[in-house]
């Protein structure tokens, strides 16, 4: 899609289509108001009609307006003008950009950065849009063969704004809100990928494109190498599989050389099909997702290269498959980590953490200031979040917060769980210094406190994306999420924002 910015008058704006905001109790947008006078009332009027009351989505498109240069006006309802949100601007944005592809129209014109938000500035509100218009525009279609078949009409977006003292505001916000949205794009497409494809040599050529492109450094470790490092934890788990295991590192200096940098690392299971605690088989497909944490990693990674964030900053993505295998990890099998303790493999299909342990010991090299794990790791989190918030464990409770603040300002939401030793001594095992399950109760936890095990040396926070990574059913898909999450984030560590 096209950005444009534009400032002006709103009724003299040349466009295939304006898309003005209605509020309830007949309020309207400035430019709404504008128009409306233009028109000689032509909104006022179907007010009193009611074929418009501003309930937030409700959408009238008025075909033909005399008067005006452009050709359509799209009355988008916007609820109470006191209670509009950020979220309604989302969910407002991606029905509108709906109407327009249904209605064939190639380009239209925004009166929707305007619109007053508590707490959020122009800058936002643009950013905003930007995000959530190239959200609702994605196509999964990269391995359709018709791909004009579902090619979509609008083309191109016209943001307009009131005052011209924001305009170069305005224009920087346009930027940053691209480089994040390519960033979700990014891992929205490496998620959809099928597991014969995304493979994780296929995720490291990835990851060195990406570098080479924004120029980052990338480096990329095989299995020789990991052996060398003694990562007996993460190698148990690609054992089984005929793909051999990558550690993916990338690298983004935007800071001074000498500050310590934040590190990513994000769980790159490329497919699990459980291993020898095979998986049941319904729904088995959707754990090509399992590279997601890994996806959403490498997506922040495009962002932040992308608007060369101040900051330095390190991705870890530990990659394997998990799947059944006469030289699988056995129920049983005990297995020495790169941070020398042991683990009793009680549950093979509990492998995220056995390839995260030993990225997390790795990370301990870079001295970094703080270290945030990202990770489709546990049912158990979809079952106590849902698609809502993806859980949020930590050794620190400021840089919980911190995450948890992002995800609420980038509509990205995060909620904090406990870490607590009584749920630590489920992992008791009676053979080695750990198990890598803790039984049926409060999965999410004991998954999040077994990484808390390696994870003593630095401020750590664990995201467990489980419930939120992707959406199941007809509308079957990877969300990108928490790349937008992690930009803000990051964009506050590097003192933006
Ligand atoms: N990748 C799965 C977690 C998962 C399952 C994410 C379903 C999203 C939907 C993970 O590797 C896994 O299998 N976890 C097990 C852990 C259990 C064996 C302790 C789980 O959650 O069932
Ligand atoms: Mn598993
Ligand atoms: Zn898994």
């Amino acid at each position: 899609m096209e950005y444009k910015i534009k400032r002006g008058s709103p009724e003299k704006q040349r466009s295939a289509c304006l898309v003005l905001a209605v509020f309830e109790h007949k309020a309207m947008s400035l430019s709404a108001s504008i128009i409306d006078k233009t028109t000689d009332g032509i909104i006022t009027a179907l007010i009193k009609r009611g074929d418009i009351t501003g309930e937030c989505g409700e959408m009238v498109l008025l075909p033909r307006v005399d008067s005006l240069p452009a050709e359509r006006i799209l009355l988008v309802g916007c609820g109470s003008q006191e209670e509009f949100s950020s979220r309604k601007l989302n969910q407002i944005t991606a029905d509108v950009i709906q109407k327009l592809q249904q209605s064939k129209i190639k380009e239209a014109t925004f009166f929707l950065p305007e619109l007053n938000i508590e707490g959020s500035d122009i800058a936002r509100r643009i950013e905003q849009i930007i995000i959530q218009a190239e959200y609702s525009c994605y196509q999964s279609d990269a391995l359709k063969t018709d791909k004009k078949k579902n090619s979509k009409a609008l083309k191109r977006i016209t943001l307009f704004i009131g005052d011209r003292s924001s305009l170069a505001t305005a224009r920087q916000a346009l930027i940053t809100g691209q480089a994040i949205a390519s960033g979700v794009n990014l891992a929205r497409q490496l998620g959809d990928l099928p597991g014969n494809i995304c493979t994780p040599s296929y995720l490291a050529d990835q990851a060195k494109e990406l570098a080479r492109d924004f120029k980052m450094k990338a480096k990329i470790l095989n299995e020789k190498a990991m052996e060398k490092l003694s990562m007996g934890s993460l190698l148990s788990v690609s054992r089984g599989s005929r793909q051999e295991a990558r550690l993916i590192i990338l690298e983004h200096k935007g800071g001074a050389d000498k500050d310590a940098p934040i590190v990513l690392v994000g769980k790159g299971l490329t497919f699990d099909a459980g291993g020898i605690s095979i998986k049941p088989s319904a729904a088995m497909d959707e754990m090509k997702y399992d590279m997601c944490g890994g996806a959403s990693v490498i997506g922040t990674m495009r962002a932040i290269a992308e608007m060369k964030l101040p900051l330095n900053v390190i991705a870890i993505v530990p990659s394997s498959e998990n799947m059944p295998d006469g030289d699988a990890n056995k129920p049983g099998d005990i297995v020495t980590s790169m941070s020398g303790q042991t683990i009793e493999i009680l549950n093979t299909d509990a492998e995220g953490r056995l390839i995260l342990c030993d990225a997390l010991t790795y990370a301990k090299r870079f001295k970094p200031s703080a270290v945030i794990d990202v990770a489709t790791l546990t049912g158990a989190c979809v079952v106590a979040l849902g698609a809502h918030a993806s859980g949020v464990f930590s050794n620190c409770d400021p840089l919980a917060r911190e995450l948890i603040d992002a995800g609420e300002k980038s509509l990205d939401r995060a909620w904090q769980m406990p870490l607590w030793d009584d749920y630590d001594k489920q992992l008791k095992s009676n053979f080695a210094d750990m198990a890598n399950i803790g039984g049926p109760k409060a999965g999410a936890v004991t998954a999040a406190c077994f990484l808390a095990r390696y994870t003593k040396a630095y401020d750590w926070a664990h995201l467990d994306i489980a419930g939120t990574a992707w959406i199941s059913g007809d509308d079957k898909g990877a969300t990108g999420r928490p790349v937008k999450l992690l930009c803000e984030f990051l964009r506050g560590r590097a003192g933006l924002a």
